[in-house]
């Protein structure tokens, strides 16, 4: 291993995507970044521009068409099950209860059942779902679906954590109550998170840096340091000094990008 201080890099990365009978489609082109240890970073972008395509690189579900995806200064050949992914979809396993869900991480690798149990218990009620251990995902509202989710992967300490809208289809309230629940979890271990969201009050409210995408191809177009105080509230990031000038400065640029690619001039 080479020595490093950097969680995630990219390196001049493209991906281009190859479908029979059709042109390719160049998904990223020249997509150069870093995440240091216990960073927060947000990929924010137009539907399209490859935020996901990232993610599933970093996680080896994918490899680049040119340049270098590395975790922790390695470059990722094949699945990386070193690092835990959180899709938009919460995938809980419809036969096994809140508990198992939870344990199933820690199973495939290998943790003692006891160690498992209490690990799982206290995550569940962390984020308020004691009482609710031997429901079946079915019996859960879309809340708690995405808390079993989340912590399910959370539980075991990954180094690096890929999000991908994972509060998406939410009500505005649960989401705000949600990004609070995943702070207070995430300052507990501190893993690298890389979070895919179109929500910018989300990003700046969870985030160290925000990394704007331009639209497709996808390149960085700009990456903005998140200087506001933490520990944050998302319920009152609003009002945190330097929010406004923040908030605007990511809408003008991520404006110019999505009216770009609906054709507006
Ligand atoms: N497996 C694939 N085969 C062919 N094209 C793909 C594949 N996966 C993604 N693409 C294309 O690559 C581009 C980037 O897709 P990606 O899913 O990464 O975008 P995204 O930024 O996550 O968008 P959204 O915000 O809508 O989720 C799109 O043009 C998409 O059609
Ligand atoms: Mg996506």
């Amino acid at each position: 291993m080479q020595q490093t201080t950097e969680s995630v890099r990219f390196d001049h990365v493209y991906k281009a995507f190859v479908a029979r009978g059709s042109e390719p489609v160049l998904a990223l082109r020249d997509v150069t970044f870093q995440a240091r240890p216990g960073e927060f970073v947000s990929l924010v972008g137009p539907s399209g521009c490859g935020k996901s395509t990232c993610l599933n690189l970093l996680a080896g579900l994918d490899s680049p068409s040119d340049g270098t995806v590395a975790h922790d200064g390695d470059p990722v050949h094949g699945v990386n099950t070193s690092v835990g992914y959180i899709t938009q979809e919460d995938n809980l396993l419809p036969w096994r209860s809140l508990r198992g869900n939870v344990e199933l991480s820690m199973e495939l690798r290998g943790v003692p059942r006891r160690e498992r149990r209490d690990r799982a218990q206290e995550f569940i009620e962390l984020v308020g779902l004691a009482g609710f251990e031997e429901h079946y995902p079915h019996q859960l509202s879309g809340g708690m679906r995405k808390r079993a989710g989340i912590i399910r992967t959370l539980v075991y300490d990954s180094g690096v954590v890929l999000m991908d809208e994972p509060f998406g289809p939410l009500d505005a309230q649960t989401r705000v109550i949600l990004q609070a629940e995943l702070l207070r979890l995430w300052e507990r271990s501190r893993p690298t998170v890389l979070f895919v969201t179109h929500d910018l009050v989300e990003a700046i409210a969870l985030s160290d840096r925000i990394l704007v995408f331009t639209g497709n191809p996808g390149t960085i177009k700009r990456d903005y340091r998140v200087d506001l105080p933490r520990p944050r509230d998302p319920f009152h990031i609003h009002e945190t000094p330097g929010f406004g000038e923040l908030h605007d400065a990511l809408w003008s640029d991520i404006r110019v990008e999505i009216e770009h690619a609906r054709g507006v001039s």
